[in-house]
């Protein structure tokens, strides 16, 4: 299969591109767009066979749901059995934006957009691509991150092309995305609410909305058993190379010590001494927890560019507005 890969402008899309892009999805074809936070791989959610050509693009396990994205609380509304409280609350306060909702479904949502579960995750994207594209195809849009099973996922359109291209029909290259690391995932589907996945968006500003939710120890989504959120696996988000999180600051020496004449990669965050040292691909972090996690996937992939053997972080600190980004790391790193 040909990719197709078109430029748009993020900010006013070109009508005919959005168009050109909706045909190819109500006809069950595969177009991966820019959101706020990654790349997206979209198809029809109400569309069980072209639902199932993303799970063969990905090589993802049918048992791990997709998000269903859509461009109005109206629209989210009409897959969902039960808008609650809560709902009403939070997607008044945080949509459009980074935040996916899991609640009871409807039957009009295919079995293989839920892994067969009784409830979907819906999104109320903000970034204008993804909403024209939504809009256009006047369907929600089943879309999981553009990358391939178990990858860093794809902060660019290039991300896209490297792990998807020849297996879809058309990316839209909307520049780099802005938030970085995935939507915050919350199951409103019991009590109380429960946080699947942190991101932008965090607990406490959940909390200020609806009061106290259940947080989730990193691991209690295991590989096995019943999981709360199939895709939370402990490891994921991987680049190539293994990846070890240090706390403090890295002892050089002792590290080159471990890899005579290996290339190695490190994301340092302190503003300890820059790192010139033949061999090593040193990539400055910035301290603050946002830019940070921008930037995040985008240096885990150049570090896999530059074929390193083994990637080390300098960890950053913890506390509420680094969640997502050690999150992410932690999971990197798991075995
Ligand atoms: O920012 C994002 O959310 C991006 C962009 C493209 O919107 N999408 C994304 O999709 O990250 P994906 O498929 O890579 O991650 C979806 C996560 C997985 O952890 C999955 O297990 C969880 O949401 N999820 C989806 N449906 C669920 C459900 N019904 N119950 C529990 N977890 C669910
Ligand atoms: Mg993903």
């Amino acid at each position: 299969m040909k990719t197709e890969i078109v430029q748009v402008s993020k900010d006013n899309p070109d009508p005919e591109v959005i168009k050109r892009a909706s045909e190819i999805i109500l006809s069950g074809g595969l177009v991966a767009f820019p959101t706020e936070t990654v790349y997206g791989l979209g198809a029809n959610a109400l569309d069980t066979d072209a639902v199932a050509k993303i799970y063969l693009a990905k090589g993802r396990p049918s048992n791990n749901p997709l998000i269903v994205h859509v461009a109005s609380i109206e629209e989210a509304m009409k897959i969902v059995a039960f808008w609650s409280e809560e709902a009403e609350l939070l997607s008044r306060r945080f949509w459009p934006g980074p935040l996916t909702m899991v609640l009871p479904k409807r039957d009009i949502v295919p079995e293989n957009v839920t892994g067969g579960g009784s409830t979907v995750a819906v999104r109320f994207p903000a970034h204008r691509v993804a909403r024209d594209l939504i809009m256009a195809c006047k369907v929600p849009l089943a879309a999981p991150s553009a990358n391939r099973s178990m990858r860093l996922s794809p902060t660019t359109a290039d991300h896209v092309r490297k792990s998807l291209g020849g297996r879809i029909d058309m990316i839209l290259d909307g520049g780099p995305t802005l938030v970085g690391v995935e939507s915050t995932v919350i199951d409103l589907s019991q009590h109380p609410a429960v946080l699947l996945r942190p991101g932008r968006i965090t607990p406490n500003e959940i909390e200020n909305v609806i009061g106290s939710i259940a947080l989730l120890g990193f691991g209690d989504q295991g590989q096995g058993g019943a999981m709360k959120s199939p895709g939370m696996m402990k490891k994921h988000y991987s680049p190539q190379a293994p990846l070890e999180c240090v706390e403090g600051a890295l002892d050089m020496e002792k590290i080159m010590q471990r890899h005579p004449g290996e290339r190695i990669g490190i994301l340092q965050y302190r503003s300890h001494a820059p790192i010139s040292i033949d061999d090593v691909v040193c990539i400055k972090m910035p301290g603050n927890a946002r830019k940070y996690a921008s930037r995040l996937y985008a240096a885990l992939h150049a570090l896999d560019e530059a074929g390193v053997v083994k990637i080390y972080v300098e960890f950053p600190p913890e506390g509420e507005e680094w969640m997502a980004v050690r999150d992410r790391l932690k999971r990197a790193s798991a075995k």
